[in-house]
């Protein structure tokens, strides 16, 4: 199988972390946080070691700042959830995923949501988000990578101008985390939702909320925390605050050895894999006759996922054709992202999106050009 899906999940994950993941059950198979005997403490360990991990990965400063959650949906929900109250105002752009944009509308009209536009590549202006803020805007989120063309948004300059305004900002990382660097600290970014599946190459069921300084959220989720047991109120404390329930001991194994194989590769070398495949994907998808590349033409200000329409083809037939005759897997239509396809200009019938990961290589990318070409 070729698979071309990566934004959605990465596969195959690398050996080391389906091994951790495997083990996990073996030697680390009790409740941490509950009780005191020796397999329950190596187990804290090990997922105290996982919030170490991560929380120098992206540049946090306390590692009970990490926390673990089943996806990024879940980590933005508890961000937005968390932070916003009646009468606040809040910016997104309409780049973002269904996973931001759902929240906001749940919390409307309660809370007020301005929606910054884009262009027809994808890309948003600084001046246009500072002229949405108000006096009551509580909260900016922005996805760092669009999921439908691979567009990088401004997020470091966005998260300047909200420090300046003080405003928090909240990045989704679920198309950036492993495959663009990230410091919160030097990147003023104060919360940070991240999928542990996709680029950070962990197991599916895994996500991560990275909150930057002592911000009091309020939960979503209550109980479960084995700490307090006295207490009926929600601890205090990051991250059994946000964190209910038993944690999922095998994805945070798995996520972990994730996070250590992108630390060996290194970030600039995944990268710079990826804009190569995409470079040569790119070129070759200008060269085939009724294909249009949707967002930005060439590999600058963007990430190795891809997505085109064809003139006289259905997007959904299209991938169908990939997969049955070739076994390529790609993922075609929306993407949960429909305002974004409005100003890209597929809200008709949305996109074939093609999505690299650090496992494809140069000879499966020629060979989906081939089979487009055949198709045609
Ligand atoms: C930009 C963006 N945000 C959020 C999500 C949701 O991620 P998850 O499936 O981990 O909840 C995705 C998933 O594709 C995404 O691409």
């Amino acid at each position: 199988m070729i698979y071309l899906d990566n934004a959605a999940t990465t596969w195959p994950k690398p050996n080391q972390v389906i091994e951790a993941v495997a083990n996990s059950m073996k030697y680390y198979g009790a409740n941490p946080g509950r009780s005191a005997h020796k397999m329950a403490i190596r187990t804290s360990e090990k997922v105290y070691e996982c919030r170490e991990l991560i929380a120098d990965f992206f540049g946090l400063s306390n590692p009970a700042n990490v926390v673990f959650t089943q996806n990024a949906t879940m980590a933005l929900n508890i961000a937005i959830h968390g932070i916003l109250k009646a009468g606040d105002h809040a910016i997104c752009t309409v780049m973002d995923h269904n996973s931001v944009l759902r929240p906001l509308f749940a919390k409307s009209p309660d809370v007020e949501v301005s929606y910054l536009g884009a262009d027809g590549e994808g890309a948003i202006s600084i001046a246009d988000l500072e002229a949405l803020i108000k006096p009551n805007t509580r909260l900016v989120i922005m996805t760092h990578v669009s999921n439908v063309c691979g567009t990088v948004l401004p997020v470091e300059a966005a998260a300047e101008l909200c420090h300046n305004h003080g405003i928090l900002f909240l990045l989704d990382a679920s198309q950036s985390a492993g495959i663009i660097n990230i410091d919160m600290q030097q990147m003023k970014i104060d919360l940070l939702a991240a999928p542990g599946h996709k680029g950070l190459y962990g197991p599916m069921g895994m996500g991560l909320l990275c909150i930057n300084h002592n911000l009091d959220l309020n939960p979503i989720i209550q109980g479960g925390t084995g700490s307090y047991s006295k207490e009926l109120a929600q601890p205090l404390e990051l991250p059994d605050r946000l964190e209910c329930g038993t944690l999922n001991l095998p994805g945070i194994c798995g996520l972990a050895e994730g996070i250590r194989y992108i630390n060996r590769i290194g970030i600039d070398t995944i990268g710079e894999h990826e804009a190569k495949l995409t470079a040569y994907l790119l070129d070759g998808l200008s060269h085939i006759k009724d294909i249009s590349i949707i967002g930005k033409k060439d590999t600058l200000g963007r990430t190795g996922v891809v997505s085109f329409t064809h003139a006289k083809k259905d997007c959904v037939d299209i991938s169908s054709y990939l997969s049955s005759n070739y076994s390529i897997a790609t993922r075609s239509m929306y993407h949960c992202a429909y305002k974004a396809h409005e100003s890209l200009g597929t809200s008709d019938a949305g996109t074939v999106r093609v999505s690299m990961g650090i496992f494809n290589t140069l000879s499966e990318i020629k060979i989906l050009l081939y089979a487009l070409k055949n198709m045609i």
